[in-house]
């Protein structure tokens, strides 16, 4: 990974003191989120790549990167709950949605972060949130990472949900092709799911991102990626 755009972001020259700051408070904040972003800015980085999209593809990683800062504001019981949330547990973990969308528009000019932050959980069909968007309405950077974002959240190991392999995972996204996902965009999840399954394996052997990161900004890693 020592040629890819978050390998860049983490530690190399394009890294901006505003993207560390916030990458900071995650680390503090949160280790399951800021290692799962982590991955869903690789992950996103392939996804585009296979999408072709080049030019737009550093800003998209990016704000893969930040797509949850939003959750520094959210309570930790909630991150860590192991059943089912109550309503109003549900109401304020989505908010992670429009908090992030505020922080981030301060700090940054460039639409794609805070959009992003915003939409990646809205769905094609319009049943998602905050803002209930559909189609084409929903940027495209957003209906990209909200991909990659579930791939990881299907896979990983969490209290409250068991691991799950690679080709359950692709099978269970696309089976959500047309009303949770943008056609065009899981027909080029699933045509390179292979490189979508190295790039996965891949991070979460690779100690350079969480120990480098750990010396610059955060907290010692506690444990494996996710
Ligand atoms: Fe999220």
């Amino acid at each position: 990974m020592k040629d890819s755009l978050l390998h860049r972001l983490l530690l190399g020259p394009d890294e901006s003191a505003l993207t560390g700051f916030f990458l900071s408070a995650m680390g503090h904040a949160d280790r399951i989120t800021f290692n799962h972003s982590v991955m869903v800015a690789q992950l996103a980085e392939t996804l585009c790549d296979a999408m072709r999209l080049n030019g737009k593809t550093p800003e998209i990683v990016l704000a893969a990167l930040l797509h949850d800062i939003g959750k520094i504001g959210i309570e930790g019981r909630f991150l860590a709950h192991n059943g089912p949330l109550e309503p109003d547990e549900q109401q304020a973990l989505r908010a992670h949605t429009t908090l992030g969308g505020q922080a981030l528009a301060r700090m940054f000019e460039r639409d794609t972060v805070t959009l992003v932050a915003r939409h990646h959980h809205e769905r094609y069909d319009g049943k998602g949130y905050p803002a209930g968007l559909s189609g084409g309405e929903i940027p495209l950077a957003a209906r990209i990472v909200g991909l990659v974002d579930a791939y990881d959240a299907i896979r990983a190991s969490r209290p409250y949900s068991p691991p799950c392999t690679h080709d359950d995972a692709v099978a269970r996204l696309v089976s959500g092709r047309g009303t949770h996902f943008d056609p065009v965009v899981i027909d080029a999840f699933a045509k390179s799911d292979r490189q979508v399954a190295q790039a996965y394996d891949q991070i979460r052997t690779e100690p350079a991102y969480l120990g480098a990161r750990t010396d610059r900004r955060a907290p010692p890693a506690t444990g494996p990626l996710n």
